[in-house]
């Protein structure tokens, strides 16, 4: 028996690192870079050390980006109107490739250290079952005899110890984390009561709006086809175009901006209410600029068919961890074919945690006609055609209006 754990090196993953050990399986543990501040080879010594067969560090976070993250960006994707869903989006990733290495090691079995009450389990395992539909999942938070055993991280401590696995930090911080390249997540702990304002040196990947610089940073932004290819930053002219670089340099933009948090209190698809503080440092540029460049590009009726029905679907079967399904792959290609027009360049200045829109061009796309679009010239318009269109509108609304002021 061989399974394939997707270990973060916490205390969590190791215990049921060791635990699954002790039930006779064969244990092998994976860790995927999607670009969170992490010691993975002081994490793969330690899997090592309390009996992983072997340990996979994968740096997935070029396929991260590609994917999922702006995907997610050309989408517009939000849940309940904040969340730019972070944690949703590194999850079909990960587990894509533990299947792949659990085929190519002969596991027949994966692991992960999800609770029972969360998304992420039902993220993990709707991939797991989507991309290998025969594969055996061991959630050890769900069974019984595992909860009862460690009813709380005191338990957890108490087997470490008995089991020789090393506790890196003494006192951990009072919330949970999820991190990376796109975003991190606070939660649980101390953020658990929703009225609970979160600690000031909670926030990890931006500094405080107030403590930003005085002087605001301008920058532009390119987009083709709804993906960006480049960002240039006019106060000392930095200029970024390969993906990954361009998006890890927003992040930059973006911590030092104070730019990317909120705190919300969401629904999760279990149907909990949780509370959580995001950081999303960099995708929140993004789908400021991504948004406004739509405005002089996209047309009308795509723009409004796209918002009515692409972005919310995208946005929920994302959070409910459904990416690798036929409706994905469905919204995909509608979502691919709304970006074909989004062309063109965004300047945006950054200031004390906000992005500010100071103007947008296109040099390809021609729906906006400043003639046309004009209130000093007529540009080709008839004004009197008008008067028609709003005649036809008005006969509904005028049966309907016979009932104000008594006619
Ligand atoms: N509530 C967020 C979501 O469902 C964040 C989850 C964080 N996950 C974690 N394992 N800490 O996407
Ligand atoms: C967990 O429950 O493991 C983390 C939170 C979530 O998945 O929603």
């Amino acid at each position: 028996k061989r399974v394939l754990i997707a270990y973060s090196g916490g205390l969590d993953t190791s215990c049921i690192l060791v635990w699954l050990i002790e039930q006779g399986y064969e244990v092998l543990a994976y860790m995927a870079d999607l670009g969170q501040e992490e010691d993975f080879e002081a994490a793969k010594e330690k899997a090592l050390k309390i009996g992983a067969k072997k340990v996979f560090i994968e740096d997935l976070r070029r396929e991260f980006v590609e994917e999922l993250i702006f995907p997610a960006i050309q989408a517009n994707a939000i849940y309940e109107n904040v969340y730019l869903l972070g944690t949703s989006l590194a999850r079909p990733i990960i587990a894509r490739r533990q299947i792949e290495i659990a085929i190519k090691e002969n596991c027949q079995y994966v692991s992960h250290g999800c609770t029972g009450k969360g998304n992420d389990q039902v993220r993990f395992e709707l991939a797991y079952y989507a991309l290998k539909p025969d594969i055996k999942v061991i959630a050890p938070w769900r069974i019984r005899e595992f909860y009862e055993r460690f009813p709380g991280r005191e338990a957890l401590l108490v087997y470490a110890a008995e089991k020789g696995v090393p506790v890196v930090q003494t006192a951990s911080k009072p919330w949970s984390t999820d991190e990376n390249l796109f975003h991190i997540s606070y939660e649980a702990g101390v953020l658990e009561d929703p009225n609970e304002t979160p600690p000031k040196d909670m926030w990890k990947l931006t500094v405080d709006p107030e403590e930003a610089p005085n002087t605001p940073e301008r920058i532009t932004i390119t987009f083709d086809k709804g993906i960006p290819t480049k960002v240039v930053n006019h106060n000392d002219g930095t200029t970024e175009t390969d993906i990954l670089n361009l998006f890890i340099y927003l992040n930059t933009l973006a911590r030092r901006n104070g730019i990317g948090r909120i705190d919300i209190v969401e629904n999760r698809f279990i149907g909990i209410k949780s509370r959580g503080c995001y950081e999303t440092p960099g995708g929140t540029i993004l789908r400021t600029a991504h948004i406004d460049l739509e405005g002089l590009v996209l047309d009308r009726q795509v723009r409004a068919l796209r918002d009515q029905f692409v972005t919310p679907q995208f946005s929920q079967l994302l959070y409910n961890g459904q990416y690798f399904s036929p409706e994905r792959e469905f919204l995909t290609a509608s979502l691919l074919e709304s970006q074909k027009s989004v062309n063109g360049e965004v300047k945006l200045k950054l200031y004390k945690g906000n992005v500010i829109v100071e103007g947008r061009k296109s040099d390809t796309e021609k729906l906006y006609d400043m003639d046309e679009s004009s209130m000093s010239i007529q540009g080709g318009f008839t004004p009197d055609d008008s008067e028609g269109f709003i005649k036809i509108q008005s006969i509904r609304l005028k049966k309907w209006g016979k009932k104000f002021y008594s006619n």
